[in-house]
């Protein structure tokens, strides 16, 4: 094969050969301009029409259209009923606010190892992170691939917990034909740059529970009751935030999501097209899609299995010159997360709002001290992180199967020339 670009041959993917994410047309301009030249910039008729859309898109009964995934996320953390100083199961490895969402309310996140095949939590850990204060799980639905939700909702049952969905990344994903949104008690989308529905920055809640409904909705707007399909009193009836997104960017969501069914089926030929050309490379393990799942492919995620590959050293090491390899051929990969959760600093030095709150705060009786963050407590999730990396805008509409078999012949050429490489110049 050709010489490596990295090594001055050159590279398969040329450049500007991959179209942004998202795609803009007419149909953008259109309901965007007509939104700003409207005079309803806040609780305009952009909010509630898209939180009713994404309602009808996801099979659920309830939307609230929020300005983030993380508003969104905080909003099924109260919409479950946990309070100071309860527990809420987490996988430990995952966007922060997945567990900062907890601290939001001064619950304590409990972090379990994830399934290292799925890169989800590992369901069957689960148990044994229960405490007489757990009061959810948080169900990361990660890189598009849902959990197991039978396990789950067992678990749950038998121990009467909620499930909050994080469904940031899981948009048209489902598990056994049921649609990511509708598989937890509630959920959370975030709508941001790079997710499979992009309106710039914005989130969106939903639920099928009409008091899980009124929760959030209240936690979302100055503690208020109304919910956005009532007027307002203008009276705080709770602790609120302020999480409304505006009209505009609501217009913006809108337009994307109606052009949701041709994104989706892009993006899983696109999928089947790279992993068409992954499946037989040595030493690479590309993301799994067990029976029963629909996977939206949002990050297309591989790790390198270093021993198959003969390496000793770190495995990290030979996952960066891998990466830098694929990045002078063309390829955009990077790393998603380079640290487990528990390790960051923020969950680490059991300090989120001071005073020891809320593992040893003295209102929350939480017990802090015995719930223990050692990373030594998730290899799988450390591996993972040392071993990953991801892709998203190959994969995405406009882009066709054409690009993505010309990012598995990158591949293909990295890793039939892995000798070439030098891991050395990555030492950890
Ligand atoms: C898994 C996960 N959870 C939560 C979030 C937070 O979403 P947002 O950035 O819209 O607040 C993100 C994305 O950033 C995410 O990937």
């Amino acid at each position: 094969m050709a010489q490596l670009a990295i090594n001055g041959g050159s590279r398969m993917v040329p450049e500007g050969s991959v179209k942004a994410w998202p795609p803009i047309d007419d149909i953008d301009r259109k309901m965007v301009m007509a939104s700003l030249e409207g005079n309803k910039h806040a609780f305009g008729p952009n909010c509630k029409a898209f939180g009713e859309e994404f309602a009808e898109y996801t099979g659920n009964k309830y939307a609230i259209f929020a300005n983030s995934g993380t508003a969104a996320l905080h909003m099924g953390i109260v919409a479950a009923g946990v309070g100071i100083g309860d527990q809420v199961i987490v996988s430990a490895y995952s966007w922060s606010s997945s567990a900062t969402c907890i601290l939001h309310h001064n619950a304590v996140p409990v972090f379990v190892d994830i399934n290292y095949d799925t890169m989800n939590i590992d369901e069957d850990k689960i148990e044994a992170a229960i405490t007489p204060r757990t009061k959810a799980i948080m169900a990361v639905n990660l890189h598009g691939l849902c959990c197991d939700y039978d396990k789950l909702r067992k678990i749950a049952d038998k121990h009467n917990l909620v499930i909050i969905e994080d469904s940031c990344q899981a948009h048209g994903a489902q598990y056994k034909g049921v649609n990511a949104g509708r598989l937890g008690d509630c959920a959370a989308f975030s709508f941001n740059q790079n997710k499979c529905l992009c309106s710039g920055e914005g989130g969106m809640f939903v639920t099928d529970n009409e008091e899980m409904f009124n929760s959030a909705a209240r936690l979302w707007s100055f503690g208020e009751n109304a919910t956005p399909m009532q007027s307002r009193d203008y009276h705080s009836y709770a602790l609120g935030w302020m999480y409304r997104g505006s009209d505009m960017v609501a217009a913006f969501g809108r337009a994307q999501l109606s052009k949701m069914q041709y994104y989706f089926d892009s993006i899983q030929e696109n999928a089947a097209a790279l992993t068409a050309k992954l499946k037989d490379i040595k030493g690479l393990i590309i993301p799994t899609q067990p029976e029963g799942y629909l996977h939206n492919w949002y990050n297309y995620t591989n790790r390198i299995d270093a021993k198959a590959l003969g390496w000793q050293g770190h495995p990290a090491m030979l996952r960066d010159a891998i990466m830098a390899a694929l990045q002078a051929e063309g390829v955009s990969v990077g790393i998603w997360q380079s640290f487990i959760l528990p390790d960051m600093t923020v969950f680490k030095a059991k300090n989120a709002y001071g005073g020891g709150c809320p593992w040893s705060c003295p209102l929350s009786n939480a017990d802090g001290e015995k719930i223990d963050y050692g990373k030594e407590n998730f290899p799988m999730a450390q591996l993972h992180c040392d071993t990953h990396f991801g892709m998203t805008m190959p994969l995405r509409a406009p882009n066709r199967t054409d690009l993505a078999e010309l990012v598995g012949d990158a591949f293909q050429k990295v890793f039939s020339n892995i000798n070439e490489l030098d891991p050395e110049k990555y030492r950890k």
